[in-house]
């Protein structure tokens, strides 16, 4: 029998590079998808940018004449924007929506019909703690992942006739690029949000800095492909972010804030 074929996206670096490994030496056939076409000694990589329908279309089209077969994809290609809210232009705004919330409807998009055509399958969607929790100063960067959210639950109900589940990862701080390739809005020195600003993003960067390794994230991946019936939710990461989803959803909001706030650095 041939084996699962799974397209993971942002392989180049991070959490998607070690899903794509990690999945690989679990018996997966990997395609790794990003920009620099990284590949490994265990997977091929492929050139996609996820901002372009033409370069999803083409990645998909190398996945038919080699492979033949698609039964997963993991969507991760993504990356951080921060500044306060007030200062950021549309255009910066939108480009991150281009990334992490288009780039993966492009993505699932093209991985549906031929999930469909197999019977099923699973879409798994690399969403955030930020996905869950409005984080000060990464405005946009928390609503691209709040709207993955809402697509992903709403497209569930839609594709579960069809035997596809999908299914949303929600990542505390993990130790990757995402820190240095993060996209800053610049603040003048007299700028009001400065001071707040500064102090917020010093935080989320110690916290990234310091964060655990992406393999909890793979092996947590592996976990739902390897479910006839996954969760929709999967959050991984340290106790106390895992414990700060929770409060979100079980506080009193007023009080999770106050609880929250000194751990979102402000
Ligand atoms: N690290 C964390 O703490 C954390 C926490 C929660 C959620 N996440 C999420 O996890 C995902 C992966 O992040 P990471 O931490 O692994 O960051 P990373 O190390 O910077 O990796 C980002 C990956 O996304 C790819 N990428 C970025 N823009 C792309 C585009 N337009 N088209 C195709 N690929 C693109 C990059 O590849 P190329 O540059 O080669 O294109 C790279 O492979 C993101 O969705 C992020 O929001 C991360």
């Amino acid at each position: 029998m041939n084996k699962s074929v799974i397209l993971v996206t942002g392989a180049s670096a991070g959490i998607g590079r070690k899903c794509a490994t990690h999945l690989a030496s679990a018996g997966w056939t990997v395609i790794g998808a990003s920009r620099r076409g990284t590949s490994s000694d265990s997977w091929r990589g492929v050139p996609m940018d996820v901002d372009r329908d033409r370069s999803v279309e083409r990645a998909f089209e190398i996945v038919d004449a080699e492979y033949g077969q698609l039964n997963a994809v993991l969507a991760c290609a993504g990356w951080g924007l921060a500044g306060a809210a007030e200062r950021t232009s549309l255009e910066d705004a939108k480009a991150q929506f281009e990334t992490n919330f288009w780039g993966a409807v492009r993505v699932v998009n093209a991985t549906l019909p031929r999930l469909r055509e197999r019977g099923g399958g699973h879409v798994v969607l690399m969403s955030s703690i930020a996905g869950i929790l409005g984080i000060p100063y990464q405005a946009f960067y928390s609503a691209s992942k709040f709207a993955l959210e809402g697509y992903a639950e709403s497209l569930a109900y839609e594709v579960a006739p069809f035997n596809v589940h999908v299914t949303l990862v929600e990542p505390g701080n993990f130790k990757t690029d995402f820190t240095a390739a993060r996209r800053k809005v610049e603040l003048s020195v007299n700028d009001p949000y400065r001071g707040a600003c500064e102090k917020a993003i010093t935080v989320m960067e110690r916290d990234e800095v310091n964060g655990a390794d992406p393999v909890d994230v793979a092996r947590a991946v592996e976990k739902i492909l390897r479910s006839k019936n996954p969760p929709r939710r999967v959050s991984v990461g340290k106790f106390d972010e895992r414990m700060g989803i929770m409060g979100k959803r079980l506080l009193p909001f007023r009080l999770f804030e106050r609880a929250a706030m000194s751990s979102l650095g402000v």
